[in-house]
């Protein structure tokens, strides 16, 4: 059974082929190497001994995409991970972000139902719940008004799939929702491949741990919450991309109860930047040097998950050990230097 990933050598994308493969799945990677590059294929080989059928393409390429579909007009599903996803550059480059996330995902979309693909898995982000008046979150907490072009572009993506399936009652679309992932898998083969500084927390934590970089600085110790640092829902990349799966099964079982779903994908627990640091030292025995600074523009204080529904509906749960996923982490930090 075939299915195209976009974005599929990007990090979460890669995790997914390699449990989408795992699964039996036959699966095609479509993606132009924009934030990734082709030895993430080399990875997925290691792993499963299955390299996967890669075409480079640039999905917001309407006739490229077209071909692309009609190359692979056998496809039963397609996850749609292709997008760009640095908060702080879609604020300095909002057109980019708005032309990139929004073209391809229309572009996608017209080669689905020209192929009549059934079903359809986009990556979206708890981003679109900003700062919640109560946590932890549902599927039905209110969505907020972005913070930045990126959001905007998962808040509008959302909103283009909920059109699109409304009319068109042979598609069905699950939006997971993530919350922030992170680790690698544990083999060390695949990982996060950050460009240059990363901006985010555990890549720039791990490159402070290996020596790369002096500090980590800790933004904020300000907030309301126990130790005043930020609190996140970290949830393992192999776990999340595990939520993929399962979501791809519902969808060919023909198991959704309506053709646009919304899931959280989270652990249900929130830590707080102070304390990712102590569990990363517990689980590596590698300290790490930080210091606290200001708090960072357009953080959130903290966001956390009510996964039930993913739990209950999908039969899915995070169940990776925060040590684990900060050990994958090293681990995975150590290969790639
Ligand atoms: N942090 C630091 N120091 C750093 C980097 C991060 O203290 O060097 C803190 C942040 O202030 C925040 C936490 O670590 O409190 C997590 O920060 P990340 O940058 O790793 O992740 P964010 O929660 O800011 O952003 C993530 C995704 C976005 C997504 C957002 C949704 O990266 O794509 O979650 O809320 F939009």
């Amino acid at each position: 059974m075939k299915i195209l990933v976009t974005g599929g050598t990007g990090y979460i994308g890669s995790h997914t082929v390699v449990e989408l493969q795992q699964e039996g799945f036959e699966v095609v990677i479509a993606d132009n190497l924009s934030n990734s590059n082709i030895g993430v294929l080399d990875g997925i080989e290691q792993i499963t001994g299955n390299r996967p059928l890669f075409e480079l393409v640039d999905l917001t390429d309407a006739t490229a995409t077209r071909d692309l579909f009609s190359r692979h007009d056998d496809t039963r599903a397609i996850i749609h991970f292709a997008a760009l996803k640095a908060v702080g550059e879609s604020v300095e480059k909002p057109l980019e972000y708005y032309a990139n996330n929004l073209n391809s995902l229309i572009n996608v979309l017209v080669g689905a139902r020209a192929c009549q693909v059934p079903g359809l898995v986009f990556s979206s982000s708890c981003t679109v719940y900003g700062q919640a008046e109560t946590l932890p979150v549902t599927e039905n907490t209110p969505r907020r008004a972005a913070e930045s072009p990126y959001g905007n572009t998962k808040m509008m993506c959302e909103d283009i799939l909920k059109d699109v399936a409304r009319v068109d009652p042979s598609l069905n679309v699950i939006a997971l929702r993530y919350f922030n992932p992170i680790g690698a898998h544990p083999s060390a083969r695949i990982g996060e491949l950050p460009v240059g500084v990363p901006n985010n927390l555990i890549p720039y934590l791990t490159q402070v741990a290996a020596g790369i970089r002096e500090e980590l600085r800790v933004f904020g110790d300000d907030y309301n919450t126990p130790d005043g640092s930020a609190i996140r829902d970290y949830i393992d990349v192999v776990d999340l991309a595990r939520a993929h799966v399962v979501a791809i099964q519902r969808l060919l079982e023909g198991k959704n109860t309506r053709n646009h779903e919304y899931f959280n994908i989270g652990t249900g627990r929130g830590l707080s930047v102070l304390e990712i640091i102590r569990a990363f030292e517990r689980a590596t025995g590698v300290k790490v040097n930080y210091r606290i600074v200001p708090r960072r523009p357009g953080d959130i204080e903290k966001v956390w998950a009510d996964t039930t529904l993913a739990n209950e509906t999908l039969g899915w749960k995070a169940t990776t050990p925060i040590e684990e996923t900060l050990r994958d982490a090293w681990r995975w930090q150590q290969a790639s230097r």
